[in-house]
């Protein structure tokens, strides 16, 4: 055999051609075989899906960053947009955070929703507010400048905006004035009267008549009084003809959340024929505030099913036509603002502190396709 070569040149070239249709069709059936997809949230989302994005975390956090341009195809402006970034001092306005959550959004075709832009709460008043004493031809002006500016500010650009956020109290469902406990009450019903809510969609629909306007509040879901208030207000509100385009359901609940209730509020709120946008979801699995508490399997597996039941009940619960989407309070654990504001260990949001989706981010994609 020595010499003798194992294939001749004809041969060899017969045999490429013989092979050559196989090695194609074998790499064609690879490709679909094995299409792996990446599958997001906004990928099989039958509505917008977002979070409350911080900027800073933007500029500095490659994995956050990544994780919100692929996931979401919403953002809302979780801290940026509010009284006391804007106009931190009366009439100096400073969009720059803002500006940078929308240039991020519009390069990627991302929905910006703005939040928000009349609050009673002191954390987001700046001290010339909370100091002011003008007469009540003084509060209106500034509360007028303050939406008008922002508003035009952004206008064509943010598509919504959460006008008036958390007017009405808890115990009885009327809208907050004086303090019950303290700062609970609020500055603009008492310096403004009552119609102040109507006039703050008056003004934000002057600035930018396409932006849609929500009315934004908590506790749907476990207070009927407040739930029933709302929806008095908004039906009020818009039977006068004040634009009012929908409500905003916050849904900062926990994993032994009623269920029933939820679905109820959910059927009241859609009965008004407004927009429903669950607008800052998160899902506490330690309501009690048990400071030995581990992120446990059984705690994992009830967020899980609690993220499914929330999204899926929204998806197969309110029209399309009336759903503006599901928006979570911010984007993994490490961001949220639970284990601050309560002073406990918590593992509310469907990616966790490196923005590895996490169990619950499951549940969260099966609710959106069941
Ligand atoms: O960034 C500063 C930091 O530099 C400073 O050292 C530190 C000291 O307090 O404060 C930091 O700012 C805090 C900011 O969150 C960022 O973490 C503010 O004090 C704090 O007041 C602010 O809290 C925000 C709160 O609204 C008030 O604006 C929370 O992040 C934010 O999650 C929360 O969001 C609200 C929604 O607007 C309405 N619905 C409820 C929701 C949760 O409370």
């Amino acid at each position: 055999m020595r010499g003798q070569k194992l294939l001749s040149p004809k041969l060899a070239i017969r045999l490429i051609f013989l092979l050559l249709p196989l090695a194609v069709w074998s790499c064609k059936k690879k490709e679909v075989a094995n299409p792996a997809p990446d599958v997001t949230l906004k990928s099989v989302a039958p509505f917008p899906v977002g979070a409350a994005i911080n900027p800073w975390l933007l500029k500095s956090n490659f994995n956050y960053y990544g994780r919100v341009a692929t996931e979401y195809n919403s953002v809302t402006t979780e801290n940026v947009l509010k009284f006391d970034f804007v106009e931190p001092q009366q009439n100096q306005f400073d969009f720059s955070e803002g500006d940078t959550i929308l240039n991020f959004a519009k390069a990627r075709h991302m929905r910006v929703h703005g939040h928000n832009l009349i609050w009673h709460n002191a954390l987001a008043l700046p001290d010339w507010v909370i100091n002011f004493s003008g007469n009540t031809a003084a509060w209106e002006a500034l509360f007028k400048n303050h939406i008008e500016t922002e508003v035009a500010h952004y206008k064509g650009q943010i598509a919504s905006w959460d006008v008036v956020n958390e007017a009405i109290r808890d115990d009885n469902g009327a809208i907050r004035n004086l303090d019950v406990n303290p700062g609970d009450g609020s500055i603009w019903r008492r310096n403004l009267g009552p119609d102040y809510i109507a006039r703050a969609f008056q003004y934000a629909h002057e600035a930018d008549p396409n932006a849609l306007l929500f009315y934004n509040d908590y506790g749907q879901e476990w207070n009927s009084i407040k739930l029933d208030s709302m929806i008095a207000l908004v039906t009020g509100l818009k039977a006068r003809g004040v634009p009012i385009s929908g409500i905003g359901m916050q849904c900062h609940i926990d994993i032994n959340m009623s269920q029933a209730n939820f679905k109820i509020a959910l059927q009241k709120l859609a009965a008004t024929g407004l927009l429903i946008h669950i607008s800052e979801l998160d899902i506490s699995v330690n309501p009690g505030n048990d400071p030995n508490i581990t992120y446990n399997y059984t705690l994992q597996l009830q967020q899980t099913n609690m993220y499914q039941y929330v999204v899926q009940t929204y998806k197969n619960t309110v029209p399309k036509a009336q759903q503006y989407g599901i928006t979570t309070w911010n984007v993994g654990d490490a961001d949220s603002w639970i284990p601050g504001f309560f002073k406990r260990k918590d593992w509310p949001l469907p990616f966790d502190s490196l923005y590895r989706p996490k169990n619950c981010y499951n549940g969260y994609l099966n609710g959106l396709k069941n």
